[in-house]
């Protein structure tokens, strides 16, 4: 027997030969197109990986003050720091810690001009009014979006204030020619500012490791558009690098029936995969084939009614004890770990390329009652 197949589920194992693919794909993009490349650790900050990940990316950016003390701390590099809104706290805890600090609206960029223009290169995140994104939820260019500032509220003046824009108006975007036709949309929406700026960074939701994604077409019109503009572009992936990288793997604890038939895993979609709920799209399950006979819901062990992570079909009939592997389970869901039912939290493994297995992460239920209060 193996160990990982000795490991108690609930857990995460992240696999580093994927993680080293995909990364690999990044270095070219930047070689390709010039353009440097932050890792957004909205996404993921599991920072037991980020001796693999280091070389390969050229800092972090964030979405909080939290994240910016992570990014600064465990991955070093350029750290950006981005927030919908900065407290006046929030800027004392990280305007030492940043190298570039971005505002959302021209109201915070004013209120914090004065405690930040000597520390850091500062910037204005921009609503295109363009996007590309599945979900209206996840659409910075919804209608009445907080995030950003439209061109109807910008004039010159803000140049006097800022070095750099930030646009993200992507989410999982597969089609370089969609992406390409945003990137015309910028360059001319927004040419008198790009041209006096000297930073611009064009967000994450670019899905550049997905098989067979034309790489170099999209680093020839970054490259172009950088040339065009003479400005220093940055990407934020996210999802791209941590991409079917992980399982969640959980094992069968009940397998009941309600004209179908439904595996119990000792895991939740609300508490450990909370995206498969939010946005209503189903798991995959490693092993599972729509052409096998034996079909099975695969639900939560929450109190929630909906709460499911797939329906799949498999060539033979699961048993209680069985583990299964939720495939693609790395973005977005370290992050977003819940206690709700009071739920085992999954431990956190990295499998080395050498095959060597690190627990990165494990907790128990100390730390369910620390979260709780003390
Ligand atoms: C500003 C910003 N940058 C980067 C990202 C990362 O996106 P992804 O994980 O889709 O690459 C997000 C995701 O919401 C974001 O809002």
């Amino acid at each position: 027997m193996n160990l990982e197949q000795t490991l108690s589920t609930p857990y995460f194992i992240i696999n580093e030969n994927q993680l080293i693919e995909n990364l690999e794909k990044a270095k070219t993009l930047k070689m390709l197109s010039g353009a440097k490349l932050l890792l957004a650790l909205k996404c993921f900050s599991t920072f037991g990986t980020f001796e693999t990940i280091k070389p390969y990316l050229d800092g972090t950016t964030s979405s909080g003050s939290y994240e910016v003390k992570l990014g600064h701390e465990t991955f070093g590099g350029e750290t950006h720091a981005y927030s919908v809104g900065y407290s006046k706290q929030d800027i004392e805890d990280i305007k030492g810690l940043s190298n570039k600090i971005i505002f959302n609206s021209r109201s915070q960029l004013n209120a914090h001009y004065e405690a930040c223009k000597n520390q850091a290169s500062l910037g204005l995140r921009i609503n295109p009014e363009r996007s590309i994104a599945i979900q209206n939820l996840a659409d910075p260019s919804r209608p009445f979006s907080r995030l950003g500032v439209k061109k109807n509220l910008l004039d010159l003046s803000v140049l006097d204030k800022v070095d750099g824009f930030m646009f993200h108006m992507n989410c999982e975007n597969k089609d370089v020619n969609t992406f390409i036709e945003l990137l015309d949309h910028i360059s001319d929406t927004f040419a008198m500012y790009l041209d006096k700026l000297s930073w611009l960074s064009l967000g994450g939701g670019i899905f550049f490791t997905y098989p067979d994604y034309p790489i170099k077409k999209l680093a020839n019109a970054l490259k172009t558009f950088s040339i065009k503009h003479n400005i220093q572009l940055y990407l934020e992936p996210g999802e791209a690098i941590i991409t079917r990288t992980t399982d969640l793997v959980v094992s069968v604890i009940d397998i009941v029936e309600n004209i179908k038939k439904i595996a119990i895993v000792d895991s939740a979609t609300e508490a450990h995969r909370l995206d498969t709920l939010i946005y209503d799209e189903p798991a995959f399950v490693r092993g599972s084939s729509s052409g096998g006979k034996y079909s099975y819901i695969i639900g939560s062990c929450s109190c929630l009614a909906g709460d499911q992570f797939c329906e799949a079909q498999f060539t033979s009939p699961l048993n209680i004890g069985q583990k299964l592997h939720i495939m693609d389970s790395g973005g977005y869901t370290m992050v977003k770990l819940n206690w709700f039912n009071g739920l085992k939290m999954p431990s956190i493994y990295f499998k080395h390329s050498n095959g060597k297995i690190d627990q990165l992460n494990k907790f128990s239920y100390d730390d369910f009652k620390a979260s709780l209060g003390r």
